[in-house]
Order: structure tokens, then C-alpha cells, then sequence
């Protein structure tokens, strides 16, 4: 892996960096920047490891959204039909007047159900999509 440096920018909503730089504080991180590699390589092994995922498979995706989002509903709901297969029950709770917390109950082939949280996870407006298998 190489060692250069390469500086990026990205936008972030307001309240994000707020919470963000509350945690580096409370955690004495050096620097946003050490934060950012952290959560990346976090990032990046998560989805090795569900990469690696073989075989059938039990297990539940959290997935954690802004309902008002435009066209986010459809979406989650065309992708969701796309994998019935291995989807075996949906629980969906109302957070509070803007975000929503859904359990999709899965079951079935590991590529199929890496597809959805895939698709899932990309979906603007998904704040949070976590698989955990049994
Ligand atoms: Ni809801």
C-alpha cells in the first residue's frame, strides 16, 4: 500500500461534524483527519469481511433513514422486492418524525443477501445499514 498523501474534501451536514468533533474531543483524537483513516479503514473492513461471506446464511440488516427523503421509500421498497428471496420478515418503527428504523430478517444465499445490503447501504438518505449474521 502506498504511503502518498493525498488531501480531499468532502461536504458534511452541520450537525454530523458537530457530533463528530464532540466524540474527537471527549476521545482526544490528534485530529478530524485521524478520525476520518479510523472510520475508513472500519469502513473498509466491514465490507471485506461481508465480501467474504459464503454459503447460506442467517442474520438481520438494520437499516436506519430519513423517511422524507425524495423517492428514499420507493427505493428502499423496489430493492427490498428485488431480494424477497431472502427476506423472511420486516419490522419497521416509527423513531420519531423523521427517522425510521427497519429490521429486515434474512436468510438465504450470501451473495444474494450482500447484494441487498449493498444496494441498500449506497441508497442516499440511508444513514445507517448494518448486516449481522448468527
Ligand atoms: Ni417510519
Amino acid at each position: 500500500m502506498s504511503s502518498k498523501i493525498t488531501r480531499v474534501s468532502l461536504t458534511l451536514p452541520q450537525g454530523l461534524l458537530d457530533e463528530l468533533d464532540r466524540m474527537l474531543e471527549a476521545q482526544r483524537y490528534a485530529s478530524r483527519s485521524e478520525a476520518f483513516r479510523d472510520a475508513i479503514r472500519d469502513f473498509l473492513a466491514n465490507y471485506r469481511w461481508r465480501s467474504e461471506l459464503k454459503g447460506e446464511q442467517l442474520g438481520a440488516i438494520l437499516v436506519l433513514y430519513e423517511h422524507d427523503v425524495r423517492g428514499l421509500m420507493d427505493e428502499l421498497m423496489d430493492i427490498q422486492h428485488e431480494h424477497s428471496s431472502v427476506i423472511s420478515a420486516v419490522q419497521h418503527l416509527h423513531i420519531d418524525a423523521k427517522n425510521c428504523l427497519e429490521v429486515l430478517i434474512v436468510k438465504g444465499a450470501a451473495g444474494k443477501i450482500r447484494s441487498l445490503i449493498d444496494r441498500i447501504g449506497a441508497t442516499r438518505g440511508v444513514k445507517q445499514a448494518k448486516l449481522v449474521v448468527v
